[in-house]
């Protein structure tokens, strides 16, 4: 069996979106397949208890135990190879990681950010787009390389802005294409890769 590995910092609903459809869409008979364990760098993160509900193994590296980026990221990769991952998952992640950490990973490392990057990487990503007077916002699905929000896209969904939105509305309206796109996303690199048919 194939090992996913996700990793979050809050409340995991991208996550929990991913454990859905593994179990609706059956990947462990497509492609052999499954979501082997989510890991937080925060104890109170809520997907946690979503995960842990489901059966799958979950694990806390806690960021501010850590004297540098470095020594987290070295536990983080401990805990993650523990799984012998063949995809690791950043949903929802919010740590700047290493070069080392992205290169021990290289290939088989993703992440989901709210914009229709390269626009807005970083933070606070729906209110520049909406004071940047953008017209759609969206989302991308991207592999990971060192550089923060950036590398080879995967997939993409737009999502008009509308007049007079907030950042919370139009985050909401983002977040829920979040939760059709990642699971999509991720069963396309999982056939792609795995040479199984979608
Ligand atoms: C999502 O909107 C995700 O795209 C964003 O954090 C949220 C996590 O929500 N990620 C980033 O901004 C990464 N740069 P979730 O914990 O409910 O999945």
């Amino acid at each position: 069996m194939k090992n996913i590995v996700i990793l979050i910092s809050g409340g995991g609903s991208n996550m929990a979106a991913i454990v859905r459809a593994a179990e609706r869409d059956r990947w462990a008979e497509r492609f052999g397949a499954r979501v082997a364990a989510v890991v937080s760098n925060k104890a109170e993160a809520g997907g946690l208890a979503l995960a842990k509900a489901r059966g799958i193994a979950t694990a806390v590296v806690p960021h501010q135990a850590f004297p540098s980026r470095e020594a987290f990221d070295a536990a983080l990769a401990t805990e993650i190879d523990a799984h012998a991952p063949a995809l690791v998952v950043l949903a929802g992640f919010m740590r700047i990681l290493t070069p080392g950490f992205v290169d021990r990973y290289a290939g088989r490392l993703v992440n989901i950010h709210p914009s229709l990057l390269p626009a807005f990487p970083g933070l606070h990503t729906h209110q520049r787009a909406i004071d940047a007077g953008c017209k759609v916002a969206g989302v991308t699905v991207h592999q990971v390389t060192s550089e923060l929000d950036h590398g080879p896209i995967l997939a993409q969904s737009v999502v008009p802005v509308l007049p007079g939105d907030t950042a919370a509305a139009l985050a909401e309206r983002v977040l829920a294409q979040e939760h059709q796109l990642y699971p999509r996303a991720i069963a396309g690199w999982l056939a792609d890769t795995l040479g199984h048919s979608r």
